[in-house]
């Protein structure tokens, strides 16, 4: 039996994003340097000492969830693209923000893709609203009072995020945050289920027809939100 780092643990929150056969670990300690491999530390270049530890801890966080699949000691390099590289029959996401990391991974026979994406909650004021938000998105948000405003808008930035994560392993496409809408929730509660839909015509149109559904959290000072694309055809 491995032993268990006590900074690791399954994340009955962020579980809430995906099916159970995803397997979601968090940590809300500062990744340990000294634990990546030297295959992992050589992807990182001249990274800066922020940087590397955030590394550490998403490389931490997936290792955990792939020895819950019995898998150990595997190294998690990175493409040019930035994107990780799974071990071979898994899809998996990585996700940090101040204080908090995590990682969802799951088989490649159940899922094409995996998305996750975790940011503070009021992280999106509104002198960020027009880079992230379509007018649609702006003009829903600009009718609620403010602290609602910044939480929804950080949490469509979020959608956004991890919509953008889930979709690129499957098509390479680069997305602008204008290529995307979100329909936001309509009773603005902390939890639940969002759609995301083109703006213009995109890759993943040709791979998995919408709808194009995620779910979202609102939890402890974090929003995070999950997309997995199982391999069923509708
Ligand atoms: C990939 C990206 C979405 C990361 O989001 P972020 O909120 O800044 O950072 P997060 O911590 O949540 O996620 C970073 C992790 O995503 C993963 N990642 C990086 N590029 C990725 C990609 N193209 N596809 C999937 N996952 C990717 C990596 O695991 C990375 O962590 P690591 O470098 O430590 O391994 C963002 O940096 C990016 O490349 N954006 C460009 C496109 C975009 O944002 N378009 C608008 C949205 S539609």
């Amino acid at each position: 039996m491995p032993v268990l780092d006590p900074s690791v643990r399954p994340s009955s929150d962020l579980q809430s994003l995906f099916p159970r056969n995803v397997v979601v670990m968090e940590s809300f300690a500062e990744g340990d340097p000294g634990s990546l491999s030297a295959g992992e530390a050589a992807c990182l270049g001249r990274a800066l000492p922020k940087r590397v530890r955030e590394f550490a801890a998403g490389r931490h966080c997936a290792r955990r969830a792939l020895e819950r699949f019995g898998l150990t000691g595997w190294d998690l390099r990175v493409r040019e693209d930035r994107t990780p590289v799974w071990p071979e029959g898994f899809v998996g996401s990585i996700s940090h923000t101040a204080g908090f990391c995590a990682a969802a991974v799951g088989r490649r026979q159940e899922f094409r893709s995996i998305g996750l994406d975790v940011e503070i909650a009021l992280r999106v004021t509104p002198d960020l609203y027009t880079a992230f938000l379509t007018p649609g998105e702006q003009a829903a948000i600009g009718r609620m009072p403010s602290e609602a405003a910044d939480k929804m808008a950080t949490l469509l930035f979020s959608a956004k995020e991890a919509f953008y994560k889930c979709q690129y392993p499957m098509t390479s496409e680069w997305l602008e945050f204008a290529d995307i809408e979100v329909d936001m929730p309509a009773n603005h509660l902390d939890k639940g289920g969002l759609n995301v839909r083109p703006a213009r015509s995109l890759a993943l149109e040709q791979k998995f027809p919408l709808p194009w559904h995620g779910h979202f959290l609102i939890f402890g000072g974090f929003v995070a939100t999950g997309f997995v694309f199982p391999w069923t055809e509708r």
